[in-house]
């Protein structure tokens, strides 16, 4: 890891917790707690929120009701709501549903290429071109994530190298930001700044994000060692809500409370309201019914309850 860089003043959040923190959930969430903690989230200050995904509802129940949640959201004109979309089936319903950004998504490593998507990366990367270029076609916009950067479930170690050549190709696809995911989150702050620091070289650091999970703890030390290598848009859900149901073992993204509440400490602007963005984590964890992952709505807690 090399020295210290500049630190940014502002950084935009990517909510991912509507879609990667309750696409796990076993028991259905009712639309109306959906379409409410996304409305909320937007009242926050937050930006982006990603709203559902348009995948197979045999593949990802939690997800079946997306139409109706992007059908009953009233959507804000400062709030973009990407869905995540896997291919063209997803794609014509999330047109249907009159999504304005759509999502899209390929893995690092084969092994949970085939786990999340049932097919090779190659196989994937012509998919998500079909996608792309009808979403384009249409004015809308087009994200890209992919899994497994700083590590595989299955095959351990993964090449940055590929991360990079991946990377290209999604931005080659017309994707105008390309979202880096931990998704088992064993990466640590020197991977992670020399792993970004790769990546950026192939598409410049303007085009990334950085998509940490906190299974071991890493998460916000990952997110420091990105901002020192420049990178200014990282994704994090809400209560820590999340994990991926192809990755075993992942727990959690990193709790955009304890995101927003370092970035603040260190004096970078994200136009979030952390008192309302606790009240909705608090209430979307009250009524999961367990205890809000994040460590500083916790601490907050305790401070009120005192
Ligand atoms: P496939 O197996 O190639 O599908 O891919 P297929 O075309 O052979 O179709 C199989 C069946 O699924 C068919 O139904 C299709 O109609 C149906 P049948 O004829 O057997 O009744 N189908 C669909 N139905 C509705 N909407 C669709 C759709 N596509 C196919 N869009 C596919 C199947 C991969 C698309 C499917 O298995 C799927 O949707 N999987 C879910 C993948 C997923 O949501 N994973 C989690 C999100 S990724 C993630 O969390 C990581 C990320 O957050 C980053 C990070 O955390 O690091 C992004
Ligand atoms: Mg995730």
């Amino acid at each position: 890891m090399k020295g210290q860089g500049r630190m940014p003043a502002a950084v935009r959040l990517v909510e991912v917790g509507p879609r990667d923190g309750l696409q796990a959930e076993k028991t259905p969430v009712p639309t109306a707690v959906k379409v409410a903690l996304i409305e909320r989230l937007g009242d926050t200050g937050l930006t982006t929120i990603e709203a559902t995904s348009f995948v197979s509802p045999r593949a990802v129940p939690q997800m079946a009701d997306h139409a109706d949640v992007m059908r009953l959201l009233r959507r804000r004109a400062d709030v973009a709501y990407p869905v995540l979309v896997p291919n063209l089936k997803g794609w014509e319903q999330a047109r249907q549903a009159g999504v304005s950004e759509i999502a899209v998504f390929i893995s690092a490593s084969e092994a949970f290429s085939r786990a999340n998507l049932n097919c090779t990366i190659a196989a994937s990367l012509e998919r998500v071109a079909a996608v792309a270029a009808a979403a384009l076609a249409q004015g809308v916009r087009v994200r890209g994530y992919i899994s497994c950067v700083l590590g595989c479930p299955f095959e351990g170690h993964v090449a940055p190298s590929v991360v990079a050549r991946l990377a290209r190709a999604l931005a080659d696809l017309g994707c105008y930001e390309i979202s880096l995911g931990d998704t088992i989150g064993t990466g640590t702050p020197g991977a992670t700044r020399d792993m970004v620091e790769l990546v950026a070289g192939e598409v410049g650091i303007g085009r990334l994000a950085g998509h940490f999970h906190d299974t071991y703890g890493q998460a916000l030390a990952n997110i420091h060692a990105a901002l020192q290598a420049g990178m200014t848009v990282f994704d994090a859900s809400v209560a820590g809500l999340g994990g991926c149901p192809y990755a075993p073992g992942a727990t959690g993204n990193v709790a955009t409370e304890d995101v927003v509440y370092m970035l603040h400490g260190m004096g970078i602007a994200t136009g979030v309201d952390l008192d309302k963005l606790r009240a909705v984590g608090d209430d979307i964890s009250r009524h999961l019914g367990r205890p809000s992952q994040s460590r500083v709505a916790r601490a907050l807690a305790a401070r009120r309850a005192a």
